[in-house]
């Protein structure tokens, strides 16, 4: 059963349903999400997919980049984040070292995130290197999700988290990859900074949804990193990233008045206590 919008009603959205969104033009949006209580926000926020991504990492872990979370960290946020969720489409971040040695370590770790997280698709960095994975996966029923552009898990070999020239050659390839990907079975392709314009080329080619995150506006649907779209993270952050809160000068007055408050006696008041 659907409702107005076209959304199925009381039940998960499902990757035949962000088909049928691109399909009739519609854009839709997805956070990243980690625990239940921002979960459950997002998804009464009207975003239709959450990732659960390995920039945990950095955003809860404290890591300095994405490369040391593994499986064992990241399961109990995917089961958090779809414990906190009804309906919006859950998806787990496959993390570096978790796919690269083939098709075997990818459908094993894949499966522990269904089976175990309770994540309903999968997501895993790389173009046409990874197309044995990805066709392992989709032929076992595990909906994944491409990442193309700046892939984090390759920072060493890219020596730093550049944005992606798109002219020429590299935008061909780029375009080839997606293309591959589509083919070998993926629902959707993450493109992570990458010029508006090689964004536009590679949703137009693809038949399934092109999600950007700093690649333009003329993607199916887009992605964010929540803290750096709710303000939580602090310093400068990529171009394309739109604050749409202050929730870190929010939370920091917050913390800093209670402290006061505590230090002055005025917390807990006679209010606040039990007769
Ligand atoms: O892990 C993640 O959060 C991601 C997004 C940047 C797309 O891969």
């Amino acid at each position: 059963m659907s409702d107005a919008t076209g959304w199925p009603a009381g039940r998960r959205i499902t990757i035949r349903d962000l088909q049928a969104a691109t399909d009739r033009g519609e854009r839709w949006a997805m956070l990243t999400s980690y625990d239940t209580l921002t979960a459950g926000i997002f998804e009464q926020a009207g975003i239709r997919a959450l990732l659960v991504g390995d920039t945990s990492a950095e955003m809860v872990l404290g890591y300095p980049d994405t490369l040391p979370v593994t499986m064992d960290e990241l399961i109990p946020m995917v089961r958090a984040v779809v414990r906190g969720t009804r309906t919006a489409l859950i998806v787990a971040d496959l993390p570096f070292g978790s796919y690269q040695a083939g098709p075997g370590p990818a459908l094993a770790n894949a499966v522990r995130h269904l089976k175990e997280g309770g994540a309903q698709a999968v997501k895993l960095e790389g173009g046409r290197r990874v197309l044995p994975q990805v066709e392992t996966l989709a032929g076992a029923g595990i909906p994944v999700m491409g990442h193309l552009g700046l892939t984090p898990q390759s920072v060493n070999v890219l020596g730093g988290l550049r944005r992606v020239q798109g002219r020429g050659d590299a935008g061909d390839e780029l375009l080839a990859d997606a293309l591959a990907l589509e083919r070998a079975g993926a629902f959707a392709v993450v493109l992570e900074s990458v010029p508006a314009d090689l964004g536009q080329r590679v949703s137009k080619a693809l038949r399934i949804p092109a999600v950007g995150i700093g690649a333009g506006p003329d993607c199916d649907a887009q992605i964010l990193v929540w803290p750096d779209m709710a303000g939580l993270t602090a310093g400068r952050l990529p171009r394309f990233v739109q604050r749409y809160a202050d929730t870190r000068d929010g939370l920091l007055d917050a913390a800093r008045r209670y402290a006061a408050d505590v230090a002055a006696g005025r917390y807990p008041d006679r209010a606040h206590s039990y007769a």
